[in-house]
């Protein structure tokens, strides 16, 4: 179909266009201006993911506002969740400062319930956390979202910063895995 995509092989179809997007994200980014006015907020991106939407956002947030990026190792290991995660790259103190955390998408919940506790060792004044998309009925954790672009199901998707094995990222809109055509046999 017309605006389809292919990603290694695999076909995606539109969910949300640019423009939806952007209006999304104008919306949030108002919001978060009216509660963070006078605050001086320090924004922390996610990477990679996180990148397209932590610009559109930040850009609009028109407060006296930082940002900062920082990079998530996540190891499955030994330790009892059998998930660590580790940042890497955070030269900001955070002490007293009122944090956002810049998400691209939380889906189990499982990246930001390792590192939300890192977070609060450097017992920031207030912590929130925005997110361009939550997949609700894959979510494993009691993570909430403060602000979220939009409430997707369960499924895979690419564009606005998301990637499928490192490609997609640089699609404007946002696209979802296409469902396998049942019944049919190669
Ligand atoms: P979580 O730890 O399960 O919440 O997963 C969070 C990370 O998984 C996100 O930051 C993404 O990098 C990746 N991810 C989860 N779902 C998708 C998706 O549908 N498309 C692309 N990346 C995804
Ligand atoms: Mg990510």
């Amino acid at each position: 179909m017309i605006g389809d995509q292919i990603v290694h092989n695999k076909e995606f179809t539109p969910l949300f266009f640019k423009t939806e997007i952007d209006k999304r994200v104008s919306q949030l980014a108002r919001e978060i201006a009216v509660e963070y006015d006078g605050k001086k907020p320090i924004f922390i991106g996610i990477l990679n993911g996180s990148f397209i939407f932590a610009s559109d956002l930040f850009k609009q947030v028109n407060i006296e506002a930082e940002i900062t990026f920082i990079k998530l190792l996540s190891y499955k290991g030994t330790s009892s969740s059998g998930h660590v995660v580790r940042s890497l790259g955070l030269e900001e103190s955070l002490f007293n400062r009122h944090v956002i955390i810049i998400e691209d998408i939380i889906d189990t919940g499982t990246t930001l319930h390792s590192f939300l506790p890192e977070i609060m060792e450097h017992q920031p004044a207030s912590l929130k956390i925005a997110t361009f998309l939550t997949k609700p009925s894959a979510l494993k954790y009691d993570i909430k979202a403060d602000y979220v672009g939009f409430e997707i199901e369960d499924k895979f998707v690419v564009g606005y910063g998301l990637d499928y094995d490192g490609l997609g990222r640089n699609f404007n809109n946002l696209y979802i895995l296409k469902d396998d055509d049942s019944g049919q046999t190669e």
